[in-house]
């Protein structure tokens, strides 16, 4: 709708975890370098944990993009499944066509799939996002996955995605030896304040590089004020605001704009 008028050829804001938008802000790039770490070093478990809306599945898929052939990874977005689903769900996801249904049959499946790999010296990867809604059951079926090929359990590395109640989670008493396999540790806090132009004209810029948008220093500020560094209500704002700029005929963003698009966010119209 306000594209054309800011020169954009894409929407800037989508809440969509597109990485194409990816920024590296500091947390973000330290939590690349953990996860590329693990996976080079065959750290086993990794937990990657953030607040709502911090960037977690952004990251996951950019560092799906990131992997050469020599890694061979399954990404399981929503895991709220039954442990045969899951399992079924962990075998299409590494490409392969399940032979046999049963559990017995998934797990030789996903074996035979391992050791294949380690003969390649392949790694092999496994990301479960939204983890913090797996139940302890799950959990503890997914850390004996990891026993699967047993010289070298290794082999598979496991990377657990979730809010902050993850951790909690993993810290309860009957999943002490799941906690006790996690190599790696990474917590994304929301962006600094600092932080928050660059998020802004970078993602502005990756959706037009010759976007004619602008924001105050206040709009800013306010902006940050509001979202607390969170990239997604960064990006609900900022699409409100854009429509306001361009339904007021206003380039440059400012502070009144953006309490206005505060207001209408809240749903606190006057
Ligand atoms: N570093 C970043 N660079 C660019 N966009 C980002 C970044 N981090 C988050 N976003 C954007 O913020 C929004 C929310 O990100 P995402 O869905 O990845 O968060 P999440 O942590 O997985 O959220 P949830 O806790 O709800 O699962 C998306 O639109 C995403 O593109
Ligand atoms: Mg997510």
């Amino acid at each position: 709708m306000y594209l054309s008028y800011y020169d954009l050829k894409d929407k800037p804001f989508n809440v969509t975890s597109d990485p194409g938008f990816l920024f590296m802000s500091k947390r973000h790039k330290e939590a690349l370098a953990h996860l590329s770490f693990g996976i080079q070093d065959r750290k086993g478990f990794i937990e990657i944990t953030g607040e709502i809306g911090t960037g977690k599945t952004t990251l996951c898929r950019a560092l799906l993009n990131s992997l050469d052939a020599t890694t061979k990874s399954a990404f399981i977005l929503n895991p709220n499944l039954s442990e045969i689903q899951l399992l079924q769900a962990i075998v299409e996801d590494f490409g392969l066509t399940p032979k046999n249904r049963t559990k017995l049959g998934l797990q030789k499946q996903l074996n035979n799939f391992l050791i294949e790999q380690l003969k390649q010296d392949n790694n092999v990867v496994l990301i479960l996002d939204e983890a913090q809604n797996l139940s302890s059951t799950i959990l503890e079926h997914v850390r004996m996955l990891s026993n699967l090929e047993t010289e070298k359990s290794k082999l598979f590395q496991i990377i657990l995605v979730g809010q902050p109640e993850l951790r909690t989670k993993l810290n309860s008493s009957n999943l002490k030896q799941l906690k006790q396999r996690i190599g790696i540790r990474y917590h994304i806090f929301p962006l600094h304040k600092d932080e928050i132009v660059n998020y802004i004209y970078h993602r502005l810029s990756v959706a037009g590089p010759n976007h004619t948008a602008r924001f105050t220093q206040h709009a800013i500020d306010k902006i940050y004020q509001y979202s607390e560094g969170t990239p997604r209500l960064i990006n609900m704002l900022c699409d409100k605001v854009l429509l306001l700029g361009f339904v007021q005929e206003k380039k440059t963003i400012s502070e009144e704009v953006v309490d206005q698009g505060i207001r209408e966010l809240e749903g606190t119209f006057e």
